[in-house]
């Protein structure tokens, strides 16, 4: 079977197409036929080296994948040959909060990822996708897609609120549409002309391009006489979140997620504490909301919006696209 390592050396070019043996399931687990991964910024992070100082070498890489059941060890009840699965980003984090075991569980980070034509997880380590998507669709749901659902569903998101998404990543796209299906008005921000229209068609009430518009912040002030969002989805850290504690109404919601402008820089707490925020930080979600996400995804028979497919053969060139930025939605890798 073919996998990627990454090996001594970090980088994309660097990263090591391996060949070896097929893995057997052990008692408890399940050998997965990958079908198809898909990419997140932090597998960029992780391939270059800045993800992690802690990360075990060689590593295979990427978090999100899905595939067919093909053998079940001893013990296995949850599962059968031929299931449509994901493997949970945290393999150890199945419900209630998150602990410290459970954080160190993450797939293509802490252990190897889903990289490789064969991957063997454990029986609690999967979940079966929404039966009306393909496994290049399912395959963008286990980072991207639960990091935007628990965002959302922290908050007390409803009808009527409105939500501030910033550019037009996997997280962002994937919020845009939750927040869309809870019945809110999204306001969005990209710093690309090409992709205003696409916004719009994918359910923005308003677009913000942070290119002509710096003070995007006052901009959504406008958007909503002066109130302010009831929730901004965090994703550019240090250098967005200023304009985002600007952005938000009185009691309203952070839900701080990604470091995409760097994770240090200078921001005044203040407007936090006068205008009494919650700071919710998130990290993906447990297995748990994983199965509620996927319910709601196959009740509004909801798609995921997919930007490109690449053949596994090209996986260095799927990563060098996410990396240009240019994509709209998810990059996926097809095996
Ligand atoms: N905490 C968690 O559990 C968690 C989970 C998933 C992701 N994350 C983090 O969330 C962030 C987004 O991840 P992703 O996988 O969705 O990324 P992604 O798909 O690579 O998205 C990148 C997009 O972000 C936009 N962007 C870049 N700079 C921006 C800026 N200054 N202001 C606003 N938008 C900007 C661009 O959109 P435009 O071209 O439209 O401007 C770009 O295409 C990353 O930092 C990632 O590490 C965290």
């Amino acid at each position: 079977m073919k996998f990627y390592l990454i090996g001594g050396d970090f980088g994309i070019d660097r990263l090591v197409a391996g060949q070896g043996e097929i893995p057997r399931p052990g008692p408890g687990q399940v050998l997965v036929r990958m079908k198809a991964a898909s990419l997140n910024y932090r597998d960029l992070l992780v391939i270059e080296g800045k993800y992690s100082r802690k990360l075990h070498l060689p590593l295979v890489p990427l978090s999100d994948g899905t595939g067919e059941v093909v053998e079940t060890g001893d013990g296995v009840s949850l599962w059968k040959q031929g299931d449509r699965v994901a493997g949970t980003f945290f393999q150890e984090w199945l419900s209630g909060e998150i602990t410290p075991g459970a954080s160190l569980s993450a797939l293509g980070g802490a252990i190897n990822g889903v990289l490789a034509e064969y991957v063997v997880f454990d029986q609690q380590g999967l979940v079966s996708i929404p039966g009306h998507l393909s496994f290049e669709e399912g395959a963008t749901l286990p980072c991207a897609a639960l990091t935007a659902w628990h965002a959302l569903s922290v908050t007390g998101i409803r009808p009527g609120s409105t939500v501030l998404t910033l550019g037009t990543g996997g997280v962002s796209i994937f919020s845009l549409q939750f927040a869309r299906l809870a019945g809110a008005r999204v306001l969005s921000t990209t710093g690309s002309e090409s992709k205003e229209g696409r916004l719009k068609e994918t359910g923005a009430a308003e677009v913000i391009n942070y290119r002509k518009e710096p003070d995007w912040d006052r901009r959504a002030l406008e958007l909503t006489d002066g109130r302010g969002v009831d929730l901004v989805v965090e994703v550019g850290g240090a250098g967005t979140l200023g304009k985002s504690l600007n952005a938000v109404r009185m009691s309203g919601h952070i839900s701080l997620i990604g470091v995409l402008t760097g994770s240090t820089g200078e921001v005044n707490p203040l407007p936090a504490v006068m205008k009494s925020l919650s700071l919710h930080g998130i990290y993906v979600g447990s297995r748990e909301m994983f199965a509620e996400m996927n319910r709601a995804i196959e009740l509004h028979h909801m798609r995921p919006v997919i930007d490109s497919v690449f053949p596994f053969s090209e996986a260095k060139a799927a990563l060098r696209h996410l990396q240009g930025g240019s994509h709209f939605g998810k990059v996926v890798i097809s095996f």
